[in-house]
């Protein structure tokens, strides 16, 4: 069975109606970064910070998977997929993936100071002054600007593996997440789905100039061609 890896972006949500962080009329337009993502806007205006990820998990109960979402989901039918995704929602999960790697954390999870310890919450807000189990405060576990990111290996590692690799949705500005396409084996096809006209990709990149679900219903056709393809083949022998 060949193993599909997707390299996912906030592109992938945006026809769910979640905004994305650079085009114009982003979260990066109205909001600083470093005021609301970064460990040390944390430490300058703590209460800042959990306002704006209650805003972004409350938004969570509002929005669903679009076909994208539901199409990567459905292609485990047929072959082994893995997503890696910078996006902190949960529509893969809720679309049906069954191995999602968040690489910059989840809105529905909280965690102590630390990160040593993680708490599902669902879409419950984190008010000033709750704390963890360990009496340090209670944050949104998310990879902040200036934090590691501890699942940076496996997703390596999981590229390293894939036959197929497609990234959707990612302007692939941020590293070490945007470094990830190193990982692909030689001869392994990498696909980019991007409406954008500019698109930042090495060369030998398949770009197509699309939305995430137009895109995937696209490459779904071609991948389950190509697999019945082997398949035939195979029974050939
Ligand atoms: N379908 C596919 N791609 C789209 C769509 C769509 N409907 N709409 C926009 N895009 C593309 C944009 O053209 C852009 O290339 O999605 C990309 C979004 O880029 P960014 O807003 O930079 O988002 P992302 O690459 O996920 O940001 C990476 O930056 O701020 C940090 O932690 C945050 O995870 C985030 C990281």
């Amino acid at each position: 069975m060949q193993h599909i890896v997707f390299l996912t972006g906030a592109g992938m949500s945006a026809e769910s109606g979640i905004s994305t962080f650079r085009d114009s009329g982003g979260l990066w337009e109205n909001y600083d970064v470093m005021k609301v993502a970064s460990i040390e806007g944390w430490y300058e205006n703590p209460d800042l910070m959990l306002t704006f990820y209650n805003e972004r998990r409350a938004q969570l109960d509002k929005v669903e998977p679009n076909e994208g979402h539901q199409i990567i989901a459905a292609l485990e039918k047929d072959f082994k997929v893995s997503v890696i995704t910078q996006n902190v929602d949960n529509l893969h999960e809720r679309a049906g993936s069954t191995e999602v790697v968040h690489l910059h954390g989840e809105l529905t999870k909280a965690c102590n100071e630390s990160k040593t310890k993680v708490y599902d919450i669902g879409l419950k807000p984190i008010r000033p002054g709750d704390k963890a189990e360990d009496g340090s405060r209670l944050r949104p576990f998310i990879v902040w600007f200036g934090e590691a990111v501890p699942m940076i290996e496996k997703a390596a590692a999981l590229v390293s593996k894939a036959d197929i690799v497609v990234i959707i949705g990612t302007s692939m500005q941020v590293y070490p997440a945007a470094g990830l396409i190193h990982y692909a084996r030689r001869g392994v096809p990498v696909y980019l789905i991007d409406p954008a006209e500019e698109v930042n990709a090495p060369s030998g990149v398949i770009i197509i100039r699309d939305k995430a679900s137009a895109g995937m219903a696209r490459l779904k056709e071609e991948f389950l061609k190509s697999e019945a393809g082997r398949g035939s083949a195979s029974s050939l022998k």
